[in-house]
């Protein structure tokens, strides 16, 4: 039986960082391919998002379009009412949002009043089911930040598993805001042919890049020649996401935000420090074998890697077409109207404004796309 001091000893063994769970799964395994690198040092133990890296204004290392204001949230809402008509209104029409962060967007689509995620007695009422809100996300320090009126879970398994949700196709709509981009992606470099790079651990024991031999076979999005020394990412988990997210659904739409390129060829040919980033607390990062686990890593996704959408805008585009014009107007209103003596609310609407601005921003998020998947019905 341990003794007191065993037990203080076990309580006191530090948390490994994702760099020491690297070399250490390397030292036991031999190398690792980059994506499961990445993996380990966004969601391993002592990753980025493990311990803490998220969006946000204050505390948060990067922000998204949920964090710039409650405005996204509400044309989202507006998006997802919509798509609740097309589908014919039915009872337990489910809003799955995947890599929902601390779930301002859950917050703000909520705060829209436009859907009705709501309480028991209204059902009791009605005799309708309201809407679900299911809030997928890995980091149990931001599930922890969720409401308690979403389903909070760290895969939709556990809301299988945890009875939140039938075991079988569903109507409603999936949203990610900016997850395809953190989906672990394999690492391809070209010099003459193309290699994959893996890590393995170097002389001082530090993680450095190896060079596989050239792959074979030649996907198809891949092109045959490029600059020497010239990366892409192989995109696979995030076409298995796509793929898995549209198979979810019996009738409704997927709807995912994020920096995207049309083609692999295109992100061959950019200086591979402009796709493949880092980032912590506001600021690029270093290179993505330093600091694992203190930086997050993201790419840019390659449309071509991925199954065809079914449309595919801009952010501004899509926001437009779901009315961001007019609640910007509303917000001017109600603002000029209560100028004279302004309420808080009266501000919130003036705020409007300058989201707007940061969220069609042409060379910022403006620019993101917005890809949308339909199922079938
Ligand atoms: C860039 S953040 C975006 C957070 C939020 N959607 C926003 O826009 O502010 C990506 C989030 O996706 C989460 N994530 C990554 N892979 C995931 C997965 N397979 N399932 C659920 N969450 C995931 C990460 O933990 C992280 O919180």
């Amino acid at each position: 039986m341990p003794s007191d001091a065993d037990a203080d000893a076990v309580v006191s063994t530090p948390t490994p960082t994702a760099a020491t769970t690297i070399a250490a799964a390397i030292a036991a395994e031999g190398p690792l391919r980059f994506d499961q690198v990445m993996e380990f040092a966004l969601y391993g133990p002592g990753g980025f998002y493990t311990s803490g890296g998220k969006a946000g204004r204050r505390g948060g290392d990067f922000i998204t379009s949920p964090e710039v204001g409650p405005l996204f949230g509400d044309v989202v809402a507006r998006w997802i009412e919509a798509e609740y008509r097309r589908v014919g209104e039915p009872d337990g029409f489910t809003v799955i949002e995947i890599g929902a962060g601390p779930g301002t967007l859950a917050r703000t689509v909520r705060a829209s009043g436009r859907l009705d995620f709501g309480a028991d007695d209204r059902q009791h009422m009605t005799g309708r089911q309201s809407m679900r809100y299911v809030a997928v996300e890995l980091s149990a320090t931001q599930r922890a930040a969720h409401p308690d009126w979403v389903i909070s879970v760290g895969s939709l398994s556990d809301a299988v598993t945890g009875g939140s949700l039938p075991d079988g196709p569903l109507v409603g709509v999936i949203i990610a805001n900016e997850l395809l981009d953190n989906l672990p992606v394999r690492l391809l470099v070209f010099d003459g042919a193309w290699r994959e790079a893996w890590a393995d651990l170097g002389r001082d024991g530090r993680v450095v890049e190896v060079l596989s031999a050239p792959i074979d076979p030649h996907p198809l999005w891949l092109p045959r020649g490029a600059p020497h020394g010239a990366r892409v990412p192989w995109q696979q988990a995030a076409a298995v996401w796509v793929t898995e997210a549209v198979g979810c659904l019996c009738d409704g739409a997927v709807l995912a935000f994020d920096y995207v390129t049309p083609t692999t060829a295109e992100l061959a040919t950019m200086p591979w420090r402009s796709w493949l980033r880092t980032y912590r607390d506001h600021a690029r990062g270093a290179h993505y074998l330093s600091d694992l686990g203190l930086q997050d890593i993201t790419t840019q996704v390659a449309l071509d890697q991925l199954p065809p959408p079914s449309a595919v805008r801009s952010q501004s585009q899509f926001l437009q077409r779901w009315g961001i014009t007019d609640l910007v107007e509303e917000g001017r209103v109600a603002w000029a109207a209560a100028a004279g003596a302004p309420t808080l609310a009266a501000m919130k609407m003036r705020s409007r404004i300058s989201e707007a601005d940061a969220l069609l921003d042409p060379a910022g998020l403006g620019a993101f796309s917005v890809l949308e998947w339909r199922a079938a019905s």
